[in-house]
């Protein structure tokens, strides 16, 4: 029978798909954001029309204090904080889908009458919404540098210890999905499943903790969706799987900009570890000064930003938009290439320069720009550096070979400004700073940037 919250069902979830579509660029973003949290909205008022649904001052209450904590922490929060904040508002998913499975549980003592695929679903959500939710809190503490972000761990036997966590888990749910109705059962469930939750994520380093929030975002998305099968709440189903699925894909590209499996990130052991070694450099670099780079960038046709993580630790985005500016003025073409997996978290650049008000026009994804690095005349990177690594193409025996990388060695000069011949998050050596047609700017991205401002100013 169609009823009113049906109807109000079927419009959030067009709300939900529209605006993830909003979300596929930086243009559209913020609509998008603002349309599916309207749909979010909307589903919120269908579930209150729910009949017999409970104790209303309750839901009132909840709905007071996510309110009271989530706005102003979402509008106070720094856009390099993003990721942990993301980490936190995931985890409380996953904790909430948890808790969910265990009012389930009090309320059938132990799911006694309820069909099987109810109570399968249930300790599913109730599984994974606790990993997701301890976590997500261990990244969470990893990126607000509250746990060290160095990988933790107990070494060969980790493994062992991870996958006993999760069958000791798996094992109690199996007893309550037999007729085991002892309430320590689930309580065992919860605590052993977030167990392993931690027990995962305290190996992995802190640079690879965006990627792990996308994981245990998906995770939350699908308990969110067995919670939802479970109590039938076509509500939760949809928004779950909207959210798995497209926590999946962000993983998987990530994953893939990067080169590297979901396993492998999962286990560990890559970058972010330790500060990077200096690199061993064979060649000769030369370094130039910024009165050179500016002279070099008024007398080009074409240039091409190359941001990366220097780029965000100096917060260089403002001055690199000035210096874009008076060479605009000068009548130099000035685009940005953005790298899928540039800085350390998806969209990092694009956020950076958007907040400096860049025009999204400039910026280029890497497949709309590589081709275009022939015809620059100067490809200017600044603070970035595994994105532009030729080795990635070359030497196959580089830990990045294969990973896809903007074809910065392909223009006509190359500047590169970092502060000293350290290498980047993968800890590997860059030819690129050898190449004849490179020099390098030495010093923090912003204060080199300023810099050639000033120099292009007296010109
Ligand atoms: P990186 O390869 O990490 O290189 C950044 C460079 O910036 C460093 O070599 C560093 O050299 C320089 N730098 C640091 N602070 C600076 C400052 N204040 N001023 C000037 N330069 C500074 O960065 P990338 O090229 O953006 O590549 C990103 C890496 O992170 C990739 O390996 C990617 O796989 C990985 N990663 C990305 C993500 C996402 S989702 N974006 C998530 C996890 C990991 P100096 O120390 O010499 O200055």
């Amino acid at each position: 029978m169609i009823t009113l919250r049906s109807v109000l069902y079927i419009l959030a979830f067009a709300l939900f798909i529209y605006g993830l579509m909003g979300l596929t660029g930086p243009r559209t973003a913020v609509r998008g954001n603002a349309i599916a949290a309207a749909g979010m909205a909307v589903a919120v008022v269908a579930t209150l029309l729910t009949p017999g649904l409970g104790n209303w001052w309750l839901i009132v209450l909840g709905l007071v204090l996510g309110t009271v904590i989530g706005v102003p922490a979402a509008r106070r929060v720094k856009m390099t904080a993003m990721p942990q904040m993301v980490a936190l508002f995931n985890g409380v998913g996953g904790g909430a889908v948890a808790l969910t499975a265990w009012v389930e549980f009090r309320e059938t003592t132990g799911f006694q009458g309820e069909p099987a695929n109810v109570a399968i679903a249930t300790l599913f959500a109730a599984i994974v919404g606790s990993i997701s939710f301890w976590g997500s809190l261990v990244a969470f503490g990893k990126l607000q540098e509250i746990v060290p972000g160095r990988p933790i761990t107990i070494g060969r036997l980790q493994m062992p210890l991870n996958v006993l966590l999760l069958a000791g888990a798996i094992g109690c749910a199996v007893a309550i999905g037999l007729g085991g109705t002892a309430e320590l059962l689930i309580v065992a469930v919860l605590v052993l499943a977030g167990l392993a939750g931690i027990a995962v994520v305290l190996p992995i380093g802190g640079a690879d903790m965006p990627v792990v929030v996308s994981l245990l975002n998906a995770f939350t998305g699908l308990s969110a969706a067995a919670a939802g099968l479970a109590l039938g709440n076509t509500a939760m189903i949809v928004a779950g799987m909207l959210v798995g699925a497209s926590g999946s894909l962000l993983t998987d590209q990530m994953a893939k900009a990067m080169n590297r499996s979901i396993p492998s990130i999962v286990a560990g052991g890559f970058g972010g570890g330790a500060a990077a070694a200096p690199a061993a450099i064979d060649g000769t670099v030369r370094s130039v000064s910024a009165a050179d780079v500016a002279i070099q960038l008024a007398y080009a046709g074409q240039v091409i930003v190359v941001p990366g993580y220097g780029m965000a630790v100096a917060q260089a985005q403002h001055a690199v938009q000035d210096m874009a500016k008076l060479l605009a003025e000068k009548g130099v073409a000035v685009d940005y290439a953005i790298h899928p997996v540039a800085g350390r978290m998806p969209g990092h650049m694009n956020v950076l320069l958007a907040e400096a008000d860049v025009p999204y026009e400039q910026l280029k994804e890497m497949d709309e720009i590589n081709d275009e690095f022939t015809r620059a005349d100067v490809a200017l990177v600044i603070g970035a550096n595994d994105v532009t690594n030729p080795a990635a193409r070359t030497d196959p025996n580089s830990p990045i070979y294969g990973m896809p990388i903007l074809n910065v060695d392909q223009a006509k000069a190359i500047v590169v400004l970092k502060r000293s011949m350290r290498a980047g998050f993968a800890g590997v050596d860059n030819p690129l700073y050898t190449d004849p047609k490179t020099t390098m700017l030495f010093g923090d991205a912003k204060a080199s940037v300023r810099e050639v401002v000033e120099e292009l100013k007296a010109l």
